[in-house]
């Protein structure tokens, strides 16, 4: 039997004690499948005015103090036990991490959020070197954390070292977007000092995919796009020297917390063996949307109200949609231009389009209420809803791209085997036709529950890709102690 590892994992965010998307949420099921199959995690994040720390439980175990800046910096460590098997510990500084993401919404784009993460990357290196604490990999995730194992990667004596990337688009405060060429960071000169005009230029993630022992992305089909370029968003050639040393690793969901049967969010529980009593989340789902009762078709979207998304797609095809019938039940939060047209629109067709704001609580609602769950992404390293509703029974119309590709198979009446209904060109009509499959298919109540029931039945825990994690933080901490021996 192989020894348990010691991972740190690090994050920006952890479901519930931020309010994030899908990171937060893979940085809460990620380690606890980790610590069922017997490693010891904790997890890192930064403790923010927002964090509900006393509802969490979180007390104050110390202080780290480490060089920042050209000076010494203190932050006090705090520990919770609110996960099970896991420890969360969060750095608290008010003065430089009062909160992060600059309270926007947009969660991973904000312009001068460096100071922020250069400040907590800081501090977890710091606390990752000590003598007491001496984990065998530090689990990067995405450019809030990667200068960590920039940090680390300098030591001597040190983890292994992991980064994973959740979205590409989002590198640092200067990333692609947000920059003249020529001011890209090549990620290969000498690291200024924080102080420096030059800082707020450094490119978080190509410096963390150089820094790194191992890279990952969140499915095989993002690692392959980002690798031949058209999503690559500029990482392209740094993802291609890492070699074998990239790959894509399936997100999961927590199955415990995203189950039909023991959700108290829902009225009556239901599974794949019984689905009457999901038509109560039926009818709730009508009444908290304000649409009436119909044996129409429900049509869910339940997504942060960005491009990546794909909200154009089903804002241009919204009128065909309505006119065969359909209700159509939005809930996000997002652009406020996007959210203003949805608003509008649902005003205009009240009996047909609902738009709601994000809510943690109702979240499940919208996928145990309706019969299908869209999710046209232009782009999409993993997805998470996808997967939830699949298990709550909802049948997914998807574009075929990134982790919706891996996840969602085509169905086809005469050849029974598929959980849902795909689509390949970022085009309205493609997306509309998908959705006309799925509604001809809705029509066949056998083929149907059939359907559902398939898409319930799909393993999507994280226990399998919690093994992957497992060998690759292995190969990684074989590197941090090879280093080691070296010097
Ligand atoms: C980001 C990606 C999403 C992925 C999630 C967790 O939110 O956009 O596709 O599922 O991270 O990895």
């Amino acid at each position: 039997m192989p020894r348990p590892l010691r991972v740190l994992f690090v994050s920006a965010e952890c479901t519930p004690f931020t309010r994030g998307g899908g990171l937060g949420e893979v940085a809460r099921s990620l380690p606890i499948a980790l610590g069922k199959l017997g490693h010891q995690v904790k997890v890192v994040i930064p403790w923010t005015r927002a964090v509900p720390a006393e509802r969490m439980g979180v007390r104050p175990v110390g202080e780290l103090r480490f060089p920042f800046d050209g000076g010494t910096a203190s932050a006090m460590l705090g520990s919770s036990r609110a996960l099970p098997g896991v420890e969360v510990l969060l750095v608290k500084n008010w003065r430089h991490l009062a909160r992060v993401y600059g309270g926007r919404y947009d969660r991973y784009g904000v312009v001068s959020e460096y100071r922020r993460f250069w400040f907590f990357a800081s501090a977890v290196a710091h606390l990752a070197g000590r003598a007491d604490f001496s984990p065998d990999v530090v689990h990067c995730n995405d450019h809030h954390t990667a200068m960590a194992a920039v940090f680390l990667a300098r030591r001597p004596q040190r983890p292994g070292l992991l980064l994973t990337i959740h979205n590409a688009l989002f590198q640092g405060s200067f990333d692609i977007r947000f920059i003249r060429r020529r001011q890209l960071d090549n990620a290969r000169s000498e690291l200024p000092e924080m102080s420096s005009r030059r800082a707020r230029f450094v490119n978080f993630l190509r410096r963390g995919i150089r820094a790194a022992d191992f890279v990952n992305t969140v499915s095989p089909s993002y690692a392959q796009e980002l690798l031949t370029g058209e999503e690559g968003m500029g990482l392209c050639e740094f993802l291609r020297e890492k070699g074998e040393r990239f790959l894509g690793i399936l997100n999961g969901i927590d199955l415990e917390a995203n189950d039909p049967a023991r959700d108290p969010a829902l009225h009556a529980p239901f599974s794949w063996k019984d689905l009457s009593a999901r038509l109560r989340s039926r009818k709730a789902l009508l009444r908290y949307a304000g649409l009436p009762e119909k044996s129409a078709p429900i049509l869910a979207m339940v997504a942060r109200l960005y491009e990546q998304k794909g909200v154009g797609l089903l804002l241009r095809t919204l009128d065909p949609i309505l006119s065969l019938g359909a209700q159509v039940a939005v809930c996000g939060d997002g652009l406020p231009a996007l959210v203003g047209v949805l608003r509008a629109l649902s005003a205009r067709h009240p009996h047909q389009l609902s738009y709601r704001p994000f809510d943690r609580e109702r979240e499940s609602l919208y996928y145990a209420g309706s019969d299908i769950f869209l999710m046209p992404s232009r782009w999409e390293p993993c997805g998470l809803t996808q997967l939830k509703a699949m298990r709550y029974g909802s049948v997914p119309v998807v574009r075929a791209t990134g982790g919706l590709k891996d996840t969602v198979r085509e169905h086809e009446p005469t050849r029974p085997g598929g959980n849902g209904f795909l689509f390949s060109e970022y085009d309205p009509w493609a997306f509309h036709a998908a959705v006309v499959k799925a509604l001809a298919a809705f029509e066949r109540p056998s083929e149907w529950r059939a359907l559902q029931a398939r898409a319930m039945r799909e393993d999507f825990s994280f226990e399998a890709s919690a093994k992957k994690y497992v060998e690759v933080y292995r190969r990684a901490a074989a590197e941090g102690r090879g280093r080691l021996r070296s010097t």
